[in-house]
């Protein structure tokens, strides 16, 4: 508790240790390396250990801050408290938890399936990074902040089709790395899980002085070719996709006390796609 005036250091993350999990991923390094130019000391864990580990060696490099990458599949829940313990050993603690991976599977075909042809193996696979994974990593992260007794932040991100349902129609002639693409029932489905469990933790937590808050980006330009893009982008009042460097804001604002009195909410980032 603070009754300071405000002041620009509230958004100083210096002497904060963060975990971001799918950090190496293309939204993932943005939020990891905005961590870490803001002050943080910095976990990045991903499945894939050498691009974790790499992005971890170049913020170490650039911003001088202690990093580290961790190979860590967090479906599996000793591979995810071995992640928490080698993260409290590298940093001395936890302050900040950002619970960002998800997956699309590696098979493509059956991800982008029907709906009445959607194969519940290929279901239940997503499920277990979206939502499982998230609720193994904020037990073990949340059990840590716990006995630190310091409080914390979490974060975790959701996604626009978790908040509201996918205008069906912008997938027409859309590609996304050169295949046709849509946005299946189960990712929506898991993000929309992602928003109840935010708004749960956040008043579960809250005597312990843990935050839990949500992000929603919208979507995000990376390999959409260009009907897409023109479809979406139709949609959106500021008229375009985000950049993923415009998510990291965001994330520094929840993680810093600057919303020190802001916990169970879900901050979009949309460009207003959901306003209208
Ligand atoms: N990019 C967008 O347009 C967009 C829009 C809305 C929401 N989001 C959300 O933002 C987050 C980041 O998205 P992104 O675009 O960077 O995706 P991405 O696919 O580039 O990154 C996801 C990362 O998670 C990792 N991962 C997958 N399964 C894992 C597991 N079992 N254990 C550990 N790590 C695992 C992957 O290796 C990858 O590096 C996701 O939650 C996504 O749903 C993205």
């Amino acid at each position: 508790m603070n009754d300071q005036p405000f002041s620009r250091s509230a958004l100083d993350l210096v002497g904060k240790a963060a975990i971001v999990t799918g950090g190496a991923g293309i939204l993932g390094a943005h939020f990891c390396s905005g961590l870490a130019e803001c002050g943080a000391d910095v976990a990045v864990v991903d499945l894939d250990a050498a691009r974790a580990e790499a992005l971890a060696a170049s913020l170490r490099e650039r911003w001088g801050r202690r990093a580290i990458g961790i190979g860590c599949d967090i479906t599996r829940p000793e591979a995810v408290q071995q992640m928490v313990a080698s993260t409290v050993e590298a940093f001395g603690g936890i302050d900040i938890l950002h619970n960002n991976a998800a997956t699309k599977s590696a098979d493509l075909e059956a991800f982008f399936a029907a709906f009445e042809d959607y194969d519940l193996a290929m279901w239940r696979s997503i499920m277990a990074v979206n939502i499982d994974g998230m609720f193994l990593v904020a037990q073990a992260v949340g059990r840590q902040m716990i006995k630190q007794g310091r409080g914390g932040s979490v974060i975790q991100t959701a996604s626009i089709y978790g908040a509201m349902a996918p205008d069906q129609r912008i997938y027409e002639g859309s590609e996304y790395l050169g295949r046709p693409i849509n946005t299946p029932a189960v990712y929506s489905v898991s993000k929309a899980a992602v928003l109840g469990l935010t708004r749960y933790l956040s008043t579960y937590w809250a005597a312990h002085g843990i935050r839990v808050n949500s992000i929603t980006p919208g979507g995000v330009r990376s390999g959409q070719n260009e009907e897409f893009k023109r479809r979406y982008s139709q949609r959106v009042p500021l008229g375009r996709m985000a950049e993923a460097g415009e998510m990291v804001g965001a994330l520094v604002f929840l993680a810093s006390p600057a919303s020190s009195y802001i916990t169970g909410q879900n901050l979009i980032v949309d460009g207003g796609l959901s306003v209208w």
